[in-house]
């Protein structure tokens, strides 16, 4: 088999799928974006509405020239989207003692699984706390936990009660979450003590705290802190100090230290006697769900905002299409909810259709190179979402840790984040699938809140390393630089024509924000930022961000945050930073930095410049090269040619046209110093 193979879905998968056929899949699109108002109402009417969406069902504007960009699905319909995931399940579809999580911890043998009703107990408690401690609708709540079940909790809790919940990925950095809390002036900050990643202690309260005194010296002191303890919770004899007698295997933070009382408290204790029956706020189906940033090409995160009716329709069909979902299956995403993939296919897409998952606290390949595999076959696992990151790396060991297990209970197979290289796309699907189970490869955005672009396991005949097909309700075209729709066999600009339901409404605090940096070069779309190609058979390529932004891991960074930070150190007087190929990550940073007068280029600088940057934004943005540049490649106009540096990164001397540099001689010395990159 090779990559220009097609794949058609296994009889096996279409047989009973909700979508069976391409023929089922285009008359539902053709509908779908003919007559979204119809289509999606019928949706909407298996949810339950306090008061049902009056009409207009859609109202929107995408044209600048015609005025501001608005997008408004269902509003005027009064519902609740915790309500709808939890207490729908509950108490209409009597899903009460069905699994909603298996949790598995970093050591294997730490699991535990919680049903439907116990969730909705400990989320209606929690929001019940959140209300004591004074948080009101539409109050912003940060949240900067590992993944364990209490995060599920605490994010449902804010939507319970309309608070607007700003999850921030526990990998980011104590400065990340400090801009963040600022941004959405955020009231409260709920954490935990820690946790570990694989065999390192991750101390999560320390860098809180340090985010904490960050946000107090910019004038915004947050005056309550939530803190669950997860580690040694269940151990008796840990007191949280490390003093215990025999010792813990896994110490703990020295939590006593870092408490401050007036601000800290212990989640334990504020549940305790708390009811664990909640009256959900009710809610507009235009009021805000959340806030999640993502990097922005200016450097400074954007709050996308999502808002309650729209996300929850669209990442419920979602989720029940592209993963053609039943009751029986059990589905595992591994992404972590700190990013939009967790929030929409592990909390709110999988709960709204009432689905098992397994809610992965570890790593792939800890403590050994076959623990996804073991997981799978441990909780006969059907449905398996993951990235290209995690697939690559674990192709690396070969064929023999997934021959280990079984895998047998497997029907579909997911892929997120960044193009899939067909050398994986094709491992994925002949050893980690055993040639049995279709892939979706999904493409989407923070922004587009669900899959957009994505193949449908019963209907779609694949090809490895496309998102083949637009999802309901989407219209996808291909724009070039003039702005002209290109038909057929084309490549450009990727671009939306009409919003779906789960499309971000606005910037948070920054509505010219949301215009200028999806809706202005090109008025009347929306603009994805990446760029793609479409085939004779009408299949949609993904080619990558076409703006300056990197995605590293299937994490999004933009360059001009890496080099904001670069420029902060004594020595730099100025930064460059261009997206370098890598064999696992897909895509690294690799750094050119000019130096001040009289500063040298050495290894200690280059190990002092990657601690920066991983101290400023996070461990995921550890830049993998650093290269002395006396020079930059620049136009008359001053501005870097970054692909003259992309190349020179790669060793690549074709470098085109480079007519508008305004100095050639820097060229040769940049190919010179790539043996001073450290690497
Ligand atoms: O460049 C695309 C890439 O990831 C970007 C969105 O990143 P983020 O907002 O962090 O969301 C990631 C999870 C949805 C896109 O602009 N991307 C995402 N999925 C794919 C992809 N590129 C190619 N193929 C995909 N399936």
């Amino acid at each position: 088999m090779s990559a220009s193979d097609i794949y058609p879905p296994p009889s096996e998968v279409s047989i009973n799928a909700h979508i069976n056929s391409y023929e089922k899949y285009k008359e539902l699109y053709d509908k779908s974006v003919q007559e979204p108002s119809e289509f999606w109402g019928e949706i909407a009417n298996s949810f339950y509405w306090r008061v049902p969406p009056p009409p207009p069902f859609l109202r929107y504007n995408f044209d600048v020239t015609k005025g501001d960009i608005f997008i408004e699905w269902m509003k005027g319909g009064v519902t609740n989207i915790c309500y709808n995931v939890l207490d729908r399940n509950v108490h209409d579809k009597k899903l009460g003692d069905k699994v909603a999580f298996y949790w598995e911890g970093n050591e294997p043998g730490d699991s535990m699984s919680i049903t439907y009703s116990e969730l909705l107990g400990k989320v209606c408690q929690f929001a019940n706390v959140l209300r004591a401690q004074g948080v009101k609708k539409g109050d912003r709540v940060s949240i900067y936990m590992p993944m364990v079940i209490e995060l599920v909790v605490a994010m449902l809790a804010c939507a319970r009660i309309g608070a607007i919940h700003s999850i921030v990925f526990a990998g980011f950095s104590a400065e990340s979450l400090c801009e963040r809390i600022l941004d959405s002036h955020c009231s409260l900050l709920i954490t935990a003590d820690g946790f570990y990643r694989g065999d390192k202690l991750i101390n999560l309260k320390r860098i809180a705290d340090d985010a904490l005194k960050k946000c107090t010296e910019k004038n915004h002191p947050l005056g309550k802190c939530i803190v669950l303890r997860h580690l040694g919770r269940d151990d008796s004899v840990c007191d949280g100090t490390n003093k215990t007698s025999p010792p813990c295997k896994r110490p703990c933070p020295d939590m006593q230290t870092m408490w401050n009382p007036s601000r800290d408290q212990w989640w334990h204790d504020l549940i305790k006697d708390v009811s664990l029956e909640c009256e959900p706020e009710w809610c507009d189906a235009e009021d805000e769900l959340f806030i999640l940033y993502t990097s922005g090409s200016t450097g400074k995160p954007k709050g996308v905002v999502h808002t309650v009716g729209g996300y929850m329709i669209f990442t419920a069909t979602t989720f029940q299409y592209v993963f053609d979902y039943h009751q029986d299956d059990v589905y595992w995403c591994t992404a972590d909810i700190g990013w939009i993939t967790g929030h929409s296919y592990l909390t709110y897409g999988p709960l709204a259709n009432g689905a098992t998952s397994v809610l992965f606290e570890g790593l792939p390949i800890y403590p050994d190179i076959s623990r996804m595999w073991q997981i799978i076959d441990k909780y006969n696992v059907s449905k398996f979402y993951t990235a290209p990151t995690a697939i690559r790396l674990l192709m690396k060991y070969g064929d023999e840790p997934v021959e280990r297990y079984s895998r047998k209970s497997l029907k579909v197979l997911g892929t997120v984040g960044e193009p899939i290289n067909p050398e994986a796309w094709l491992w994925y699907y002949n050893v980690v699938g055993g040639k049995r189970c279709p892939i979706v490869d999904t493409f989407w955005q923070t922004e587009t809140g669900g899959h957009v672009l994505t193949p449908l396991p019963g209907a779609t005949v694949t090809k490895p390393g496309s998102a083949t097909f637009p999802f309901f309700g989407v219209v996808p075209a291909i724009l070039n630089e003039s702005g002209e729709e290109l038909e057929g066999e084309a490549e450009g600009y990727l671009v939306f024509k009409q919003p779906w339901p789960a499309l971000m409404r606005t910037v948070y605090g920054n509505h010219q924000r949301f215009e200028t940096t999806y809706f202005k070069k090109f008025p009347g779309y929306y603009v994805t930022g990446d760029g793609c190609k479409r085939d004779s058979d009408g299949y949609y390529w993904i080619t990558g961000r076409i703006d300056d932004m990197l995605n590293v891991s299937g994490h999004l960074l933009s360059t001009a945050e890496v080099e904001s930070a670069l420029v902060e150190h004594s020595s730099v007087a100025e930064a460059a930073v261009v997206s370098h190929p890598h064999p696992v990550k897909g895509e690294c940073l690799y750094c050119f930095v000019t130096l001040r007068d009289g500063h040298e280029f050495t290894k200690t600088l280059s190990d002092q410049l990657k601690n920066l940057v991983r101290e400023k934004i996070g461990p995921i943005a550890t830049p993998d090269y650093i290269q002395n540049a006396p020079g930059l490649p620049k136009t008359r106009s001053g501005k870097i040619m970054r692909r003259v540096l992309r190349n020179i990164a790669k060793n690549d001397r074709d470098l085109g046209d480079i007519s508008t540099l305004a100095d050639t001689s820097v060229i040769n010395q940049l190919f010179e110093n790539r043996c001073q990159t450290v690497h």
